[in-house]
């Protein structure tokens, strides 16, 4: 019994062999599924290397004979109906929606023409619609951000400067990105009206892609020169941030800065020296004396914030979590068991399945509710931002009306010019504060403390002159009314504030 038992019995070495028989197995169907994996990845995946498009090929449909995918999606940014609580394409008018921004741009551009975003394929018929555009000259930094003629210019301007400027003997300049580099100052001192013409294509493929390999790239040396005034290198950022970066060329803060020493006339800058919060950027316009434009009725120097997408989205938790700009606004999409990333780029409130729901597991009706109840909060603190400013442009003129000196007003119209760029950081944002909720509700708060600190510092400068009265406030309840009491101001016959 005992023997046969024994016989029966596998040998000691046995039992290592069949482990070793059994790893052999998983690890070659292990094998063979990554196989089929790839073969399936590599037939889902376009022709990478493209033949046929050129180095600064600007003329999105010819990309799109390659790209049939994403070329048809992309154009589906020419519609402009889709409206969301605060977003969506369609155009609308924030001017009427919000009189207390006519005050604040007074004279400026955006008191006169401000519409809300809509598709990348509309950039350029936008920008020459626009009442913002000056004549005779505008600068030709304009377009920069508006279409892919944009690298093909400063091409054609840096080939023609290396070819200008190069020595005997020295090697001609090729590297696409060099040339844009070297053709950007000219392409900006140019007049935006000479540039017209040559702008054909609105924003695309080569802004974003390189031909060659359709590796994500940066095409716009602003950036590359931001980052490096931060001391980075964005040439070392990793693929999930060039997800981001991408959209960064164009969706962040900006200004124009003109050196003449340095032969730089409306050079595209990005002022990230200090960093990129806002107050690294006050600190930076402080110190470079930069405004936009002179109040006419406070004589505050303003500073216009643009649209600092990038920099508020850095602060906020997708960003801190590693979600990307392309993850939520480009998601991927299946068609026919094909993987693609959607080219629409739009509000993603109107895709939430693809943009959301991949990573959250709640339904759309209690996503689309958590973003417009955190949207909600952030326009409400935005507006009480814009009462306390509204009141205290017209306690300057206030404090003007009773013969307070420039010397006495000049630290409270710093505070204003602190706390109005404060509020147009969040307001010029895009997505109403959803990209970094606590950041903007921050930033807000301290635009009412500024704005309200310099009205109290106000109130006392008018009591010393004898008056004791609050103003009495004109009547901006509408556009109109809001443009009337900008024009009195302007025309030199503003109206009588105080008793
Ligand atoms: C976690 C997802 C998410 C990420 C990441 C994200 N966004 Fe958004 N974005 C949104 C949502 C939600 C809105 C609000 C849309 C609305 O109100 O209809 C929005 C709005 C916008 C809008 C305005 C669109 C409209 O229709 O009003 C722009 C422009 C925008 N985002 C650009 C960016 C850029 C640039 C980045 C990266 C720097 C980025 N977003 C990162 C979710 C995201
Ligand atoms: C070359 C500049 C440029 C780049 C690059 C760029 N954008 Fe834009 N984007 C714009 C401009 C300009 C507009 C406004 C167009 C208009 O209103 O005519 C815009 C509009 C938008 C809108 C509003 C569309 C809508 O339907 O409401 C969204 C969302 C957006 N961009 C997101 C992104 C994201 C995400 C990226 C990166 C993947 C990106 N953009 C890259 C310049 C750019
Ligand atoms: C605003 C930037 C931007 C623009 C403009 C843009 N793309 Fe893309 N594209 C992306 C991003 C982001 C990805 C995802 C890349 C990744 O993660 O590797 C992508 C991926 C692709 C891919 C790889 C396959 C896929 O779908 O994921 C192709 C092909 C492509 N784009 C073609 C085009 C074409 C053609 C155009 C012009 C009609 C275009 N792209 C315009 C940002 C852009
Ligand atoms: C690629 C994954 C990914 C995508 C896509 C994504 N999220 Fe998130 N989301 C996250 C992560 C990770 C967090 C942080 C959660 C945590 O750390 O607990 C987060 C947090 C949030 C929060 C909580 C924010 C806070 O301040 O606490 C909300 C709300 C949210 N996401 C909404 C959205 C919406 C709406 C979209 C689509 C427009 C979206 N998310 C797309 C990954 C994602």
């Amino acid at each position: 019994m005992t023997d046969t038992m024994k016989s029966k019995k596998l040998p000691a070495w046995a039992g290592g062999v069949i482990v070793l028989l059994v790893a052999a197995i998983v690890a070659l169907i292990g094998l063979l599924a990554t196989s089929i994996a790839e073969r399936r990845w590599e037939a889902q995946q376009p022709i990478l290397v493209s033949q046929n498009i050129g180095q600064f090929e600007s003329d999105n449909a010819v990309w799109g004979a390659d790209y049939p995918r994403e070329y048809d999606a992309y154009k589906k940014m020419g519609l402009d109906d889709t409206r969301t609580m605060y977003g969506g394409a369609v155009k609308r008018d924030y001017l009427e929606e919000d009189p207390r921004q006519v005050i604040l741009f007074a004279k400026y551009g955006f008191s006169k023409h401000f519409f809300q975003a809509r598709g990348h394929t509309l950039a350029l018929d936008d920008i020459r619609e626009t009442k913002r555009i000056k004549r005779p000259f505008n600068a030709g930094t304009c377009w920069t951000c508006k279409s892919p003629d944009v690298p093909r210019m400063m091409g054609k301007f840096g080939k023609e400067i290396d070819k200008a400027t190069r020595k005997e003997g020295e090697k001609e300049e090729t590297d696409p990105i060099k040339l844009i580099g070297l053709g950007a100052a000219k392409f900006y001192a140019s007049n935006w009206h000479d540039l017209d013409k040559d702008m054909k294509h609105p924003i695309g493929c080569l802004d974003c892609h390189d031909p060659k390999t359709m590796k994500l790239r940066i095409t716009r040396p602003a950036l590359r020169e931001g980052f490096a005034a931060m001391g980075r290198d964005i040439d070392k950022a990793t693929h999930q941030e060039m997800r981001s970066l991408v959209c960064a060329q164009c969706h962040v803060e900006y200004y124009f800065k003109t050196d003449e020493a340095a032969g730089k006339k409306n050079y595209l800058t990005f002022p990230w020296s200090k960093g990129t919060s806002v107050e690294g950027m006050i600190e930076y316009y402080d110190t470079a004396g930069f405004k936009d434009f002179i109040h006419p009725i406070s004589k505050v120097e303003v500073i216009k914030s643009q649209h600092p997408d990038w920099e508020m989205y850095s602060t906020g938790v997708h960003a801190y979590r590693k979600v990307s700009c392309s993850d939520c606004h480009m998601p991927y999409r299946s068609e026919g068991g094909m993987k693609f990333t959607d080219h629409h780029v739009q509000s993603p409130l109107l895709n939430i399945e693809n943009s959301c729901a991949v990573c959250h597991r709640w339904s759309e009706t209690e996503l689309k509710t958590r973003v417009e109840t955190i949207q909600t909060k952030v326009a409400n603190a935005r507006i009480k931002a814009e009462d306390a400013l509204v009141a205290a442009h017209f306690d300057v003129a206030a404090a003007m009306e009773a013969k307070v000196a420039d010397a006495e007003l000049a630290p409270v119209r710093k505070m204003i010019r602190h706390a109005q760029f404060r509020w147009d950081y969040v307001a010029a944002n895009n997505s109403m504060g959803f990209h970094s909720p606590q950041e903007s509700m921050r930033i807000l708060g301290d635009a009412v403390n500024n704005a309200q600190t310099a009205r109290i510092h106000l109130a006392r400068l008018i009591a010393a002159k004898g008056v004791i009265e609050a103003p009495k406030y004109p009547d901006i309840s509408d556009r109109k009314k809001a443009m009337d009491t900008v024009k009195s101001f302007l025309a030199g016959t503003p109206p009588k504030l105080l008793p």
